[in-house]
C-alpha cells in the first residue's frame, strides 16, 4: 500500500477503511454482524491495514466488530484511528470515550484519536488537555481533530502540547470547502495530514458522466479516478467506506492511477450537480 508520512515521518498508508454503517448508523444494527466480521477481515489482508472508526458508529457496535475482526491480526500491523463524539469533551467524558473504545476494540492503544466535531458546549483546551494526557499515558499515540475550521484548528494546535497529526474533513470531487477556506492549505504548510472523509460523496460522484469518461480512457473505475484525485494531492490520504468485497479490490486500484494534465483540468473544474448539494 502506498504510505504518507505523519509529522514524526511514520508512514500511514494513503487509502484507509471507513466503517460508518458497518455494524448500524447512529444506532447498534446486529443483523448483518458475522458477514461484517468477515468483510473487514478481507479488507485487511487485501491491505486496508488503516482503519477508520468512532465510539459514536453504530453505538459503539463498529468499534465492537472491528475488535472481533482484529483479533486475527497481529495489532502492530494495524493503524487505527477513532473519534470521540461531541458530548463527551468534557475532561472526565474524553478520558471515559476513550476506555470505552480501548475496550470495545480489544486493544491496550489506539493510533489516533480525533475530536468527531468541534463542541459548543465544552472547551477545547480541556478536551485537549485530557488527550494529551493519553498520549502521555501511551493509550492514544497521535492526536487529530475533525470538522475543524481553520480558526478552529490553529486553536487546536495552540491547545495542544502534542502536534496535531490530522484533520479529518469532507472532501472530494464534488465537496472543496476546505479548499477555498484555507484548510488543505494550512495542514500543507504544518505538516498535519488531511483526511478527506466522504470522497466519494457516498458513491453519487461514480455516476458522474467526465469522471466516467475519464475512467475509461484509463481502463479504470470512476470511483478509482475520485480517489486518485485525493490522494495524488500533497498531504491528502483517504478512507473510503465499501462493505463489497469487489468494491474494496477496485478502490486499490486507485493507487497505480496517473491522471494526466486534460483530466486534472476537467475534474480540478468539475461542477456539483444540485442532488449532490450538501449545505455549506
Ligand atoms: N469525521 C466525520 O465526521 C466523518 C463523516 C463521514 C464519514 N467519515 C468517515 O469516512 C468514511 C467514508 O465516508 P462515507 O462512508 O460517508 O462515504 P464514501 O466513502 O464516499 O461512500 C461510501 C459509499 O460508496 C460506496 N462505494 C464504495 N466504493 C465503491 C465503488 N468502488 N463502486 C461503487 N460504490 C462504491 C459504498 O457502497 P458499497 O458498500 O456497496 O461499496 C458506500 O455506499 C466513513 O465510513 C467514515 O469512516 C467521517
Amino acid at each position: 500500500m502506498e504510505v504518507k508520512k505523519l509529522f514524526t515521518g511514520e508512514e500511514i498508508p494513503v487509502l484507509g477503511l471507513g466503517t460508518w454503517r458497518i455494524g448500524g448508523g447512529m444506532a447498534a444494527d446486529y443483523s448483518k454482524d458475522k458477514i461484517m466480521v468477515e468483510i473487514i477481515q478481507q479488507a485487511i489482508r487485501l491491505g486496508y491495514t488503516h482503519i477508520d472508526t468512532a465510539e459514536m458508529y453504530g453505538g459503539g457496535h463498529t468499534e465492537k466488530l472491528l475488535g472481533r475482526a482484529l483479533q486475527h491480526f497481529n495489532r502492530q500491523d494495524l493503524f487505527l484511528t477513532t473519534k470521540v463524539w461531541h458530548s463527551n469533551l468534557h475532561y472526565q467524558g474524553v478520558l471515559n470515550a476513550v476506555e470505552g473504545s480501548l475496550k470495545r476494540l480489544h486493544t491496550d492503544y489506539v493510533d489516533m484519536v480525533l475530536i468527531h466535531w468541534p463542541s459548543t458546549s465544552f472547551p477545547l483546551d480541556e478536551s485537549l488537555q485530557a488527550l494529551n494526557e493519553l498520549v502521555d499515558l501511551g493509550k492514544v499515540r497521535y492526536l487529530g481533530v475533525s470538522n475543524f475550521d481553520l480558526e478552529l484548528l490553529e486553536q487546536a494546535q495552540k491547545y495542544s502540547s502534542t502536534q496535531l497529526a490530522t484533520n479529518q474533513v469532507h472532501y472530494n470531487l464534488y465537496y472543496r470547502k476546505i479548499v477555498r477556506d484555507g484548510v488543505l492549505d494550512f495542514c500543507q504548510k504544518n505538516k498535519i495530514l488531511l483526511t478527506a472523509y466522504t470522497p466519494l460523496e457516498r458513491g453519487t460522484i461514480i455516476n458522474n458522466p467526465q469522471v466516467k469518461q475519464i475512467a475509461t480512457s484509463h481502463s479504470a473505475t470512476p470511483a478509482q479516478v475520485a480517489l486518485a484525485w485525493l490522494i495524488r494531492q500533497p498531504n491528502v490520504i483517504t478512507i473510503p467506506m465499501s462493505a463489497n468485497i469487489t468494491h474494496l479490490q477496485q478502490n486499490l486500484g486507485a493507487l497505480g492511477l496517473e491522471l494526466n494534465s486534460d483530466d486534472l483540468q476537467q475534474l480540478d473544474g468539475l461542477e456539483m450537480p444540485e442532488e449532490a448539494l450538501w449545505p455549506e
